[in-house]
């Protein structure tokens, strides 16, 4: 028996990355899984996540491994493609239990995207691609977990939505993190009378492709080894954040809701 036999996830971000982390989790545990991208093939994009992959995709891992999966391309900025997909998700699996709304990251280089000199269509992208394709996500699932009478929604925030980088860079990211954070203790109070808990999580520095590849390249301490301001003195992995999307999708977390969980290792920005 896994802890989430008779489940139905939906992960949003799935592709590559920690949301590919997260939608393989969910399914050994027992889920079955919704993966859904942009490009269900984005691990392409760095070699380090296309070294990584077993299958072709993240949904063909999760079927070689005897879970069921399904894959959806879409942009969780676009709000009737979310709704959509949540619709045909439910008609398939009769219920959806639990949202992790990974998808977002930031664009363009931290050293380029000051607070004082932001780009409009950067901030706009990245408002839309983290904030709103959180917000869509969380509004398509509500009505089937409120009718069930219980679901486990996860956010998805960053350190860098707690403290700002000490030059002001990747301000849009920053605040568009801010924003989910806050979110989730509002979606938390709305949503706890129908038996949903709502959690959001603050990784620090997670050793994806993308972030080794291009965001640490192209930050301010691009020479400094990343794991020396972390207690723990080392980068994360994506399983360090999957065991603690595993405890707030379980029942270990069916007392606790509105929270914001650093998983950081102790970093200090
Ligand atoms: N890796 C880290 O260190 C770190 C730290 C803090 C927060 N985060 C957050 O965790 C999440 C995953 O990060 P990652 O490092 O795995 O990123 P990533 O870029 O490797 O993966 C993100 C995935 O989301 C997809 N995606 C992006 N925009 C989308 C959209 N509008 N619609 C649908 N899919 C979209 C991409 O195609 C990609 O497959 C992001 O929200 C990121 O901001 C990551």
């Amino acid at each position: 028996m896994g802890k989430l036999d008779g489940k139905v996830a939906i992960v949003t971000g799935g592709g590559r990355g920690l949301g590919r982390a997260y939608a393989r989790r969910l399914a050994a545990l027992g889920a079955k899984v919704a993966v859904s991208d942009l490009n269900l093939k984005s691990y392409e994009e760095f070699e380090a996540e296309r070294r990584d992959m077993t299958g072709d995709s993240t949904v063909a891992e999760i079927e070689a491994a005897g879970g069921q999966a399904m894959g959806f391309e879409l942009d969780v900025a676009d709000r009737a493609a979310v709704d959509a997909m949540v619709d045909k998700v439910a008609a398939a699996w009769g219920r959806v239990d639990i949202l992790v709304a990974n998808a977002g990251g930031g664009r363009g280089r931290p050293l380029d995207t000051k607070a004082s000199t932001l780009d409009s269509g950067l901030l706009d992208l990245v408002m839309k691609m983290n904030l709103y394709g959180t917000v869509w996500c969380c509004n398509a699932v509500a009505p089937h977990m409120k009718r069930q009478g219980y679901g486990k929604i996860v956010t998805v925030s960053s350190i860098a939505g707690t403290a700002p980088s000490t030059d002001g860079g990747y301000a849009h990211y920053g605040a568009a993190k801010a924003a989910i954070a806050h979110y989730t203790r509002y979606l938390a109070q709305d949503l706890g009378p129908s038996g949903i808990t709502v959690n959001c999580i603050a990784p620090g520095t997670i050793a994806t492709g993308r972030i080794m590849q291009t965001v640490i390249p192209g930050s301010a301490r691009a020479n400094t080894d990343p794991a020396a301001r972390v207690a723990l003195r080392r980068v994360g992995t994506v399983e360090d954040c999957a065991r603690v999307v595993e405890f707030l999708t379980t029942d270990l977390s069916d007392y606790v809701t509105g929270t914001v969980i650093p998983i950081d290792g102790g970093l200090l920005r």
